[in-house]
């Protein structure tokens, strides 16, 4: 069933909670791909009753032509939702209506990699999300792995504001060739999606010589010449980062993690894996 209103949802829920059922919440922005229904299906299989939200929020995007450009497919979206209870699909002024002046910051940590590359950014995802968390009363809320930095973030936000909402980071979906999922992925061209997994194959091979022993600038300079060998027009970040607070990997051993952003065919891809 599809939700448009917040007052509409909460009275479902309200309902939903008098029967004792548990709420899971998968949040995204439509364009729906693989990697967003393997968050739905464990959303299913946890939870008795499942939101899923589409809502391209604008106060994340630090980019106009970003958010214009950002794929849209409301109608093929929720029919690939016909086994959740509700879809939440809200317009603009339903959540931010005239006079909204507030805004959640999780200070630091939204501060690094994507967020010293696109001011604002978490600002605007921490309050959708503190929002819809606060609509939905969820139980449980699903996020990809995929967005790393975001997932440390909402987690940061959860402890730090008490919001009893559990939240569960999902894997990574991949194509064949190793490109993540994303919708963004859709606006590469032919040639650009045959160069794109080179983003994962340098977060391998960086991964692999940090586990070597490697420095971290030799491992991370392995990344940087297959990303500009295989055409990137530029790289925002390639890191090697402390899994959790997102600082500067030190020394090896701890639980690290390669984060990188790169442009190709003037789409920015991200992406990010375990050492
Ligand atoms: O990951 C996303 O798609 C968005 O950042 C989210 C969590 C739906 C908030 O707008």
């Amino acid at each position: 069933m599809i939700f448009r209103t917040i007052s509409d949802l909460q009275a479902q829920v309200v309902a939903w909670k008098a029967e004792g059922a548990t709420i899971g919440l998968t949040p995204t922005m439509g364009a729906l791909h693989d990697g967003h229904l393997s968050l739905v299906k464990r959303a299913c299989e946890q939870c008795d009753r499942v939101i899923v939200s589409i809502f391209v929020n604008p106060t994340q995007f630090n980019n106009a032509a970003d958010l214009e450009t950002y794929p849209r497919s409301e109608n093929r979206d929720v029919a690939l939702l016909d086994r959740v209870d509700a879809v939440f699909v809200p317009s603009i002024t339903e959540m931010y209506p005239e006079g909204f002046v507030s805004n959640v910051r999780v200070g630091g940590l939204s501060e690094r990699l994507e967020g010293a590359h696109r001011p604002g950014h978490f600002d605007g995802m921490a309050t959708v999300v503190m929002k819809l968390f606060n609509i939905s009363k969820a139980d449980i809320a699903f996020f990809g792995e995929k967005d790393w930095q975001q997932l440390q973030i909402v987690r940061r936000m959860v402890k730090d504001f008490n919001h009893s909402i559990r939240i569960e980071g999902c894997v990574t979906l991949r194509e064949a060739d190793g490109l993540a999922m994303s919708s963004r992925n859709r606006r590469l061209g032919e040639n650009a999606r045959r160069r794109a997994p080179a983003l994962y194959s340098a977060m391998q091979k960086v991964a692999d010589a940090v586990r070597s022993g490697a420095e971290r600038d030799v491992a991370l300079d392995v990344g940087i010449q297959i990303l500009r060998d295989s055409g990137f027009e530029s790289i925002d970040y390639l890191d090697v980062c402390e899994a959790t607070t997102l600082t500067p990997a030190e020394k090896s051993g701890a639980s690290l993690r390669v984060l990188a952003a790169a442009w190709l065919d003037g789409v920015r891809l991200i992406d990010n894996l375990v050492v």
